[in-house]
């Protein structure tokens, strides 16, 4: 962070101004520092949605939503798709570097030695109903991680901070494939540390103890590649309430539950999900037209789910990878005709072609086809926003991390401006009309 200048702000009809620091980063727009705005002025910012406001200084991920371009500490997104794991971007994302070989063992050990849950959790699933939503049981199980790992809870001490991030992103798998074995009534699956993250996941939600389970290594692949692709986003909605629960002392564990929480939304990370019932809805390609006409009535609250992204002006690049391993993952699984993904691309070209959809730039985004993908692999729609949880947690701990470690930290106090009643007396019962 550098200041590159300044820009100078005055109150029309005063002789007050106030000259604001701006500051660069190492790429992207400059940003104007206004913290000392309300001292020099007596004005407040307001900025509903934070659509221009920074609202801290990162190193981790980069987005150019004009381009289309997603950096992980730098490096393509595309990249690390073709090229890493999940586990090594979880180490890239977490400490600013690729790790060399030791290092990756070292944090690949360190991971693996985590996968279980404390016995005592097991007993905390039978408090939910069997058809819990599998986001209800994370936000719940996560959370109730603090009442368990009180030896990992010092927020000020960088060991513990360490513990809780293997912690959790070790035992969020763990805590996804067993919500979804509660609701379907099968035994829960201990984790088998001989095998990869992804592929231990997929492990833990298939198999059944009565057979042997052989993880399908293409899906592992898949599954691992979707991992990335989710693993972190800058400060979309469930990071900011990761960073503004951190931003109070909370411990690590309540912050993550909280982030799960903020992700369960539509028009978030419960989008993957909305896409596929939408697709349900529409049911044939000769539906569209009807469909579209109701996206474009106000009135009709009708989105396009899987469409649409407040920094994405153009194509998200993770959609596009999405995108291809869709016909990969059909193909592996010998699927040649997917009605759904038939609808969708038709979707797709049509939305694109469309006015309504051009003007306003609104492209596929990662969770148009994704939902697609994962219903192929066998996974039940209520676990699509849970599989982004799973994958998200280290982006939110890396985030996390990096706030605590900030010496210009604060508590997160956004202002307001109030338009309720000023101030007035209390009427008694009797005297009110
Ligand atoms: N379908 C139809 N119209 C849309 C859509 C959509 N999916 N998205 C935006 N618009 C319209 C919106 O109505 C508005 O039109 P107008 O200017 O006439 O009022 C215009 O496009 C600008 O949209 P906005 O609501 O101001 O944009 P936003 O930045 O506040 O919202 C969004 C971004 C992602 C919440 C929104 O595009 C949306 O709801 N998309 C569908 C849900 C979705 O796919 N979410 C996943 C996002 S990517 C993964 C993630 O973050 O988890």
């Amino acid at each position: 962070m550098s200041g590159i200048g300044s820009v100078t702000i005055s109150l029309d009809g005063s002789n007050k101004s106030s000259k604001l620091p701006l500051i660069g980063g190492t790429v992207g727009p400059p940003v104007a520092d206004i913290r000392k705005i309300y001292n020099d002025l007596g004005i407040f910012t307001y900025d509903p949605g934070y659509g221009a406001t920074a609202s801290c200084e990162s190193k981790i991920t980069y987005i150019d939503g004009d381009e289309g371009v997603l950096l992980y500490r730098g490096y393509p997104i595309e990249q690390l798709a073709e090229k890493s794991t999940f586990l090594e971007v979880a180490y890239l994302l977490l400490n600013g570097e690729l790790p060399n070989a030791a290092e990756a063992k070292e944090f690949d050990t360190g991971v693996r030695m985590h996968t279980m849950l404390h016995e005592q959790l097991r007993v905390f699933y039978n408090g939910f109903r069997r058809d819990a939503h599998p986001m209800a049981v994370m936000c719940g199980v996560v959370g109730a991680l603090s009442a368990f790992y009180h030896d990992s809870l010092d927020i000020n001490n960088p060991e513990h901070r360490r513990i809780s991030a293997f912690r959790m992103i070790a035992k969020v798998p763990t805590i996804a494939a067993w919500a979804h074995k509660y609701n379907v009534g099968q035994p829960f699956m201990y984790p088998q540390n001989d095998l990869g993250y992804a592929e231990n996941f997929l492990y833990m939600f298939n198999a059944v103890p009565a057979e042997p389970y052989r993880v399908n290594p293409i899906l592992a692949r898949a599954m691992d590649l979707i991992m990335i692709l989710h693993a972190d986003h800058e400060q979309n909605a469930s990071t900011s309430t990761v960073r503004l629960a951190g931003s109070t002392g909370a411990n690590p564990f309540a912050c993550i539950a909280a982030g799960i929480a903020s992700l369960w939304g539509p028009a978030h990370g419960g989008a993957n999900e909305a896409v596929l019932h939408k697709l349900g809805e529409i049911g044939h390609v000769k539906n569209i037209p009807t469909f579209l006409e109701q996206v474009k009535d106000k009135n009709s609250k009708v989105k396009l789910m899987g469409f649409g992204h407040r920094v994405y002006k153009n194509f998200d690049p993770r959609a596009k990878i999405m995108q291809a391993t869709c016909h990969q993952v059909l193909g592996e699984l010998g699927i040649k005709h997917d009605p759904l993904l038939e609808l969708a691309m038709e979707l797709e070209k049509i939305a694109l072609h469309d006015d309504y959809f051009v003007s306003r730039k609104l492209y596929p985004n990662v969770d148009f086809y994704s939902g697609i993908i994962l219903k192929a692999m066998g996974f039940p729609l209520s676990m699509f926003t849970a599989l982004f949880a799973v994958s998200r947690t280290v982006g939110w701990i890396s985030q996390w991390q990096e706030m605590i470690a900030d010496p210009e930290q604060r508590i997160g106090r956004p202002r307001q401006i109030y338009t309720g009643a000023a101030q007035r007396d209390y009427v008694p019962l009797d005297r009110r009309d």
